[in-house]
C-alpha cells in the first residue's frame, strides 16, 4: 500500500505530478511520500498495540534527518549501528531512552559516544564486546544497558547477502554459548543486563522464521531466569519483507499475531527494528532517459541515475519495477534498462519488458526508499542525488543535490605538488 498512484496516466505522489517536480530540482532525485511513511510506521506499530512494545526504526534503511524526525513524531525510537547514525538520531530529536545501538563491530569511540548519552541498550555481540563496553563504563564512571544479540541459526531464506541469523554468519552470540556469555556478562559490574535481542535477515517473506528464532530466544529467557537474570526487551529486530514483484510478504497484522501468540505470558517489552517495511515503498527514484540504444543483441534505455544512486540491483540482483512517470503510447520491448556508470554491472533491469520509453522520458524507479539514498555513493564522481519529501500537495526538499564542490571536500593536493 502506497501513495504513487495514476491519475490519467500520469503518476502521482500524494496530490503531486511527479513530471511538475523533476523540472525544479533536477534529474535524478528520491521522492519520498509522506502519508505512505506514517500509515507504514502506524500499521506497524499499532499491530502490537495490546503489549508493552517500543518501534526503533532502523536508520540504516534510510537515514535522511526529515524521515527520522518523521518517526520521532510517530513515537519510534532508533535502532543504530555506528557514530554516524547516532549522531543523526540524536540531531532528529530521538530521546535516547528509545535508541538501541546494534551491529557486530562498534569502535570504543562509537561506544563512549553511546554511553555519554545514555542509550536505552548495546545489542552485543561478543564477550569481548561485553568487556569493551564494561571497560568504557566504568571510565566513565556510568552503567551500561546491555542486550546480547543471540544468533539462533535460522534460515531466514532470503538473499544469502542479507541473512544474518544461520550459524556461519559473523552476527550474534551463537545459540549454543549464549548461556555462559549471560553468565559472564553478570559478572560486569558496570553493565545491566537488562535484554536479549535478535536480527536473522531482511526481506522475509514467511512468519516461520520469525517464529523458529523467537522460539529459540524463548527457551534462553527460562534457562537465564534459573540463573537469576532477569530479560526486561525481547528485541526482535527488524526484517519483515515487502512486495517488489511478485512477493507476497505477511501483513505486519500476521507477523504481530505470529509474535504475541509465542510471547503470550512473558514479561517483556518487544522492540522491533523495522527499516524496509516502514519506507521500501514510500520512495522511488526518477530518472530521465538519456538515450535509447539498439544493438544487433539488445536494447538499451541510457537513464541518467545509475548504480552508484542505487545499488540493490547490481548488488543483490534485485527487482525494483520501474514505471513510466507519464503513460505513453510506445510499443512493448525488451529491454535492459543501464545509468552512465562504467561498469556493466550498472542496470536497474535486464531484459525487461517495458514500454518503448522516448528520449527526456522520466522513469520512475519503484520502491527505492529503504537501501537506496543510504547505499549511494560518489562513484565516478557523481554528486550524491536530491531526496524531495511529499505532504499532501506540497514538496519538500530534504536534502540537496551534491555539488562538484561537496565532491572534493576534505581533498587536499599536498605542498609538493603545488
Ligand atoms: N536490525 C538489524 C540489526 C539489521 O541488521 C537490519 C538490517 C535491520 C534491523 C533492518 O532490517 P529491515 O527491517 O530493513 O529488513 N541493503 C540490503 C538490506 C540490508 C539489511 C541489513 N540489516 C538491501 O538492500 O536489501
Amino acid at each position: 500500500m502506497h501513495f504513487f498512484q495514476y491519475r490519467n496516466n500520469v503518476l502521482f505522489c500524494e496530490e503531486v505530478p511527479v513530471e511538475v517536480i523533476a523540472p525544479e530540482v533536477d534529474t535524478p532525485f528520491y521522492l519520498y511520500s509522506y502519508r505512505t511513511m506514517e500509515r507504514h510506521f502506524h500499521v506497524f506499530d499499532s499491530a502490537f498495540q495490546s503489549v508493552p512494545h517500543l518501534v526503533c526504526y532502523s536508520l540504516k534503511a534510510n537515514s535522511n534527518i526529515a524521515l527520522i524526525r518523521i518517526f520521532e513524531k510517530l513515537g519510534s525510537g532508533a535502532d543504530v549501528v555506528s557514530g554516524g547514525e547516532l549522531f543523526r538520531a540524536l540531531r532528529a530529536g530521538i530521546s535516547p531512552s528509545k535508541i538501541v545501538f546494534s551491529g557486530v563491530g562498534k569502535t570504543p569511540q562509537e561506544i563512549e559516544y553511546a554511553l555519554e548519552n545514555r542509550i536505552l541498550m548495546f545489542n552485543a555481540e561478543s564477550s569481548q564486546e561485553l568487556a569493551a563496553i564494561d571497560d568504557h563504563a566504568e571510565q566513565m564512571g556510568v552503567r551500561a544497558g546491555v542486550a546480547l544479540r543471540i544468533n539462533p541459526d535460522v534460515d531466514p531464506r532470503t538473499h544469502p547477502h542479507i541473512s544474518t541469523g544461520l550459524r556461519e554468519n559473523k552476527f550474534g552470540i551463537e545459540f549454543g554459548q549464549a548461556l555462559s556469555v549471560f553468565k559472564l556478562a553478570k559478572h560486569l559490574k558496570n553493565l545491566d543486563i537488562v535484554g536479549i535481542d535478535c536480527h536473522i535477515g531482511s526481506q522475509l517473506t514467511e512468519v516461520d522464521p520469525f517464529v523458529a528464532a523467537l522460539k529459540k530466544l524463548k527457551e534462553l529467557i527460562v534457562a537465564l531466569k534459573r540463573e537469576g537474570i532477569e530479560i526486561r526487551y525481547m528485541d526482535l529486530g527488524g526484517g519483515l519483507g515487502i512486495t517488489y514483484e511478485h512477493e507476497v510478504p505477511p501483513l505486519p497484522s500476521e507477523y504481530a499475531q505470529a509474535i504475541l501468540e509465542e510471547t503470550e505470558g512473558l514479561d517483556v517489552t518487544l522492540i522491533f527494528e523495522p527499516g524496509r517495511v516502514i519506507v521500501g515503498n514510500a520512495g522511488i527514484l526518477v530518472t530521465r532517459v538519456l538515450y535509447t540504444k539498439k544493438t544487433s543483441e539488445k536494447v538499451f534505455v541510457i537513464v541518467d541515475a545509475g548504480m552508484n544512486d542505487l545499488i540493490r540491483p547490481s548488488l543483490y540482483g534485485s527487482f525494483q519495477a520501474i514505471l513510466p512517470v507519464v503513460k505513453g503510447k510506445g510499443r512493448g520491448i525488451v529491454a535492459d534498462v543501464v545509468g552512465p556508470i562504467c561498469e556493466s554491472g550498472d542496470f536497474f533491469a535486464k531484459g525487461r519488458r517495458i514500454v518503448e520509453p522516448k528520449q527526456g522520458d522520466l522513469l520512475a524507479i519503484m520502491s527505492a526508499g529503504a537501501y537506496g539514498f543510504s547505499m549511494s555513493s560518489n562513484y565516478n564522481s557523481r554528486a550524491r542525488v536530491c531526496e524531495v519529501l511529499v505532504k499532501g500537495n506540497t514538496p519538500f526538499i530534504i536534502r540537496e543535490r551534491e555539488t562538484d564542490e561537496d565532491l572534493i571536500r576534505g581533498e587536499r593536493i599536498p605542498e609538493f605538488l603545488a
